[in-house]
């Protein structure tokens, strides 16, 4: 009979598993496979920090071909999922008929092997992520176009426009910031379905579960929706004073991990600084980025997270803000599968206990006596 322990609530702080997939410090650190995020986002792409995540080492030429050739050639979706995605109607949130849709695929993917699964989920999730508002409203699903990589097709999925240079530069930096982040709620929740043996497919539905709510993946729409309400700079005080009195949480900040600051927030508000001074003289929304977190880090000590300084950039490339959280998913699937992996390569069953506060011995009482 092993001992009890019990753990903190939210499993704070409790080692529950070994990884070598990516690891993220209190004190702002994250690296991916030993590489330090600003050393990939200086110098790696997507495909070549996916294949990292996956296989542990980065690609060399060859391998890097193959791995973006599959990648490409594995994005046809099934006429029937995008059937079933096109039934749910106009309003239905993109977020729900994404894992609608994946857990469609799974349904009538018959692939056998894991391997030629999670290829295919890969390439696949990007695709639904850019059409799961399209297709539900009944519009035409937009397919990847040949020639293009990962980053730069799933913003022409998105946006319909080909787009090149900086901001394409600065979408990909976003992908690769939410491809992994060691035992966030999603991958703690694809591992415990990957501890029962359930296919990829399965894991990838559960996981999509987790990452809708808006302390988790669905922060970053939560955070663009905040930034338009408030509007100005120098509305930031008044809005928090009230978010505050209400008792409620402030979207796009804090985190389990980071007490100081996000490393992935910190490069993402630079990129947000550049694409503006790019555009123009007009940096408003640059400014009233800063109030907010300004008044966060002062009077509550609680810095931004990815998710806030993702929202901006996504808006200035001119995506819908229900599709942001299926953007995190169609980064993050590429770390559901390495944690899908190093799960089942050292499986143990994730069962843990739960204390019974409960009543105990009660008799059964006829229902005629109730
Ligand atoms: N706004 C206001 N207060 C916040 C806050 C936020 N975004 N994040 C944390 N706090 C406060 C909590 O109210 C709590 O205060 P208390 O001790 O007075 O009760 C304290 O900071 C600790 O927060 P807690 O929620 O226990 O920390 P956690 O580690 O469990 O939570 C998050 C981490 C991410 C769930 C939390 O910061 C949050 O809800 N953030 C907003 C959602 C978000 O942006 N999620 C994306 C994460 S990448």
């Amino acid at each position: 009979m092993p001992v009890q322990v019990r753990a903190p609530r939210g499993l704070a702080g409790v080692i529950v598993a070994e990884t070598r997939i990516a690891k993220s410090d209190s004190d702002g650190a994250l690296v991916y496979r030993g590489y330090p995020i600003r050393e990939l986002a200086e110098n790696a792409g997507f495909e070549e920090t996916a294949y990292l995540i996956l296989n542990g080492t980065l690609p060399n030429r060859s391998q890097l071909s193959e791995f973006s050739s599959t990648l490409a050639a594995e994005g046809g979706v099934p006429y029937a999922v995008y059937e079933i995605m096109r039934r749910l109607g106009k309003d239905v949130r993109p977020i729900d008929a994404l894992r609608t849709a994946c857990s469609a695929l799974g349904s009538v993917d018959r692939r056998s092997t894991v391997a030629a699964v999670q290829a295919s989920l890969e390439a696949k999730m990007s695709v639904l992520a850019a059409n799961c508002r399209r297709v539900p409203a009944g519009e035409k699903p937009r397919g990847p176009r040949e020639g293009l990589g990962f980053a730069a097709n799933l913003l022409y999925m998105l946006t319909g426009k080909v787009h090149e240079g900086y901001d394409l530069w600065v979408f990909e930096r976003v992908l690769m910031f939410y491809m992994e982040h060691d035992l966030n709620a999603s991958s703690f929740t694809v591992r415990v379905v990957a501890s029962t043996l359930a296919d990829p497919y399965a894991a990838a539905t559960a996981g999509l579960a987790a990452l809708k709510g808006p302390l988790h993946g669905g922060a970053n729409e939560g955070a663009m929706r905040m930034l338009l309400e408030v509007g100005e700079p120098e509305k930031a005080r008044r809005y928090l004073d009230k978010a505050f009195s209400d008792g409620r949480k402030v979207i796009g900040f804090g985190h389990r991990v980071y007490k100081k600051f996000d490393p992935r927030a910190v490069l993402c508000k630079e990129y947000l600084r550049e694409m503006l001074r790019r555009r123009g003289p007009d940096d408003r929304l640059f400014r009233l980025c800063e109030s907010i977190e300004k008044e966060m880090w002062e009077r509550k000590g609680i810095p931004a997270n990815l998710d806030y300084y993702a929202a901006p950039i996504f808006y200035l490339l001119g995506i819908e803000i229900p599709l942001y959280t299926p953007i995190f998913a169609a980064a993050r699937v590429f770390g559901w599968m390495a944690h899908y992996n190093e799960q089942v390569a050292e499986n143990k069953l994730i069962r843990p206990d739960a204390e019974y506060l409960g009543a105990v011995d009660l008799r059964y009482v006829p229902i005629a006596n109730r």
